[in-house]
């Protein structure tokens, strides 16, 4: 059988209407933009931002937050197409099943495990350092050993404690692989709840904050170009162009999360008019907040406070440091982030679950993954899996590293999804698109180009990071997937 066997849109379909049932179409435009923003602010905007200042780019951090939101506006707009069209809950993977073929598919899929299982691991790292700063900063306690709440691949700033293990990264991912092997899924209250505090502090730092920001910090406002070595040895372009693409790279992780809209096709009450305005409407709330917000971030504390002291927990680092008078807000902030990673983590970790059972349910993947649990009925098997990917990267591997994986990951699906709206109007012209991608082949073009020069930016530790893994996926493709797939082997069922 070919490598590109295609599932028959048909054969979707009919599973899609089967997935239907139960499913109600209750999603308005609003309710679609809080799903995107629920998913979407988190640990890049908290803690990647500042590593982007730092490591690539200085003030023009902001820039960068331009660069990623163009290049997750023209993926968004292939997506919408996708999903109005494809209306069945599921993800890139689905999609390029249908459209490209298994083995693309199963690289999508591949992939997508950087996206939801690494990134979640990346959250789950960013949990831990707020963490130390509850205890230490809210509760008034002392910090966890560094070794505790480090990587062994970490060392302090100062050379004097080495990492070992991640520990709260650890627990927290379990505590909540736990919940959703209970079947907990956020309610769209908790959801509106966790909304509004995430947005609400955002806002609070960028109007009390910006009374704070002092001019120096942004001269020059973007960087000349250089080569900055962080205290892990590791060197970065920094400044000019290549710093403003690097750091569009690393917080290009601050806008994951959107594509999550997408699986909710189907319940959306008029996907044609309402899916674009969820994903595009959360897209531009949340890049409005982003640039203002870094903008605030890098003018109140230095580069060099964001490589140094301020390299954990950055925010409320500069929120307590600059904004004399302000420690509550500090406290608050911290106390909301806490929870607003929980909710990431937990998207993440469901959507993983649902590229699993997805995969496993063609064979790609063993029948265990969409084996459900006979109490909580949910894909249990997966989710312990999981757990164990998971809490390997975010017990074992740094942040930044994690991060940077997830980004590129996930570009690159983007990239694979804009080509996916090209072929399918070439394949299946016929197909009744409720929202159609405009100005095609130009978008997806653009959106290719857009994704790739960030990858590009990312530098090539990243990109062999991405070869590697892609390398792995390989091997079990044509070791397992290709053998066992249902589509492939018919005779086999
Ligand atoms: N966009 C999500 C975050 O920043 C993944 O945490």
């Amino acid at each position: 059988m070919s490598l590109f066997v295609k599932k028959p849109l048909s054969v979707l379909m009919a599973e899609a209407s089967d997935s239907e049932k139960g499913l109600k179409k209750t999603l308005g435009a609003g309710s679609l933009v809080a799903l995107g923003i629920g998913a979407i602010i988190g640990a890049g905007l908290f803690v990647r931002t500042a590593s982007a200042a730092a490591q690539n780019a200085g003030p023009s951090v902001t820039f960068g937050f331009i660069v990623a939101a163009i290049g997750c506006a023209l993926a968004g707009l292939c997506y919408a197409e996708l999903s109005s069209s494809i209306p069945i809950a599921g993800s890139a993977y689905t999609y390029s099943y249908a459209t490209m073929g298994e083995l693309v598919a199963w690289i999508i899929g591949w992939d997508l495990i950087l996206e939801y299982a690494v990134g979640a691991a990346t959250v789950g790292i960013a949990w831990s350092e707020y963490l130390n700063n509850l205890l230490v900063n809210v509760l008034g306690m002392g910090a966890i050993p560094y070794e505790w709440c480090h990587s062994p691949f970490e060392h302090s700033v100062d050379g004097l404690s080495h990492g070992m293990i991640n520990l709260p990264a650890l627990f927290i991912v379990t505590a909540l692989t736990m919940l959703l092997i209970k079947g907990t899924q956020e309610s769209a209250v908790v959801n509106g709840i966790i909304v509004i505090t995430k947005v609400s502090i955002v806002i609070l730092i960028i109007v009390f904050g910006w009374g704070f920001i002092n001019p120096a910090n942004h001269t020059p406002y973007i960087p000349p170009a250089s080569t900055f070595t962080d205290h892990q040895g590791i060197s970065h372009n920094f400044g000019g162009i290549m710093g403003i693409l690097g750091a569009a790279g690393v917080v290009f992780f601050a806008f994951i999360g959107f594509d999550a809209v997408s699986t909710a096709a189907q319940e959306a009450k008029n996907p044609k008019r309402d899916m674009p305005i969820g994903i595009l409407g959360s897209l531009a709330i949340c890049t409005v907040l982003y640039i203002l917000f870094a903008h605030v971030l890098t003018g109140m504390a230095t580069t060099e406070d964001f490589r140094t002291n301020g390299k954990e927990a950055s925010v409320v680092f500069a929120i307590n440091k600059y904004m004399i008078g302000y420690g509550w807000l500090g406290k608050l902030v911290t106390v909301a982030i806490l929870g607003g990673f929980s909710s990431v983590i937990l998207v993440m970790l469901l959507g993983q679950s649902r590229v699993f059972y997805s995969m496993s349910k063609d064979g790609l993947l063993p029948k265990a993954f969409s084996t459900l649990h006979p109490k909580y009925q949910t894909p249990y098997k997966a989710n312990l899996f999981i757990l164990i990917l998971v809490g390997l990267f975010a017990a074992f591997v740094p942040g930044d590293i994690v991060g940077d994986m997830t980004s590129i990951g996930t570009l690159f699906a983007f990239m694979l999804v804009c080509v996916a709206v090209i072929v399918l109007r070439k394949t299946n012209p016929e197909l009744k698109r409720e929202f159609k991608t405009p100005w095609v082949p130009y978008i997806p073009i653009l959106g290719i180009a857009v994704c790739g020069a960030m990858i590009f930016g990312l530098g090539w530790t990243n990109w062999a990071r991405l070869f590697g893994w892609l390398a792995l996926g390989f091997v079990i493709y044509f070791g397992y997937s290709r053998k066992n797939s249902k589509l492939g082997n018919p005779d086999k069922q």
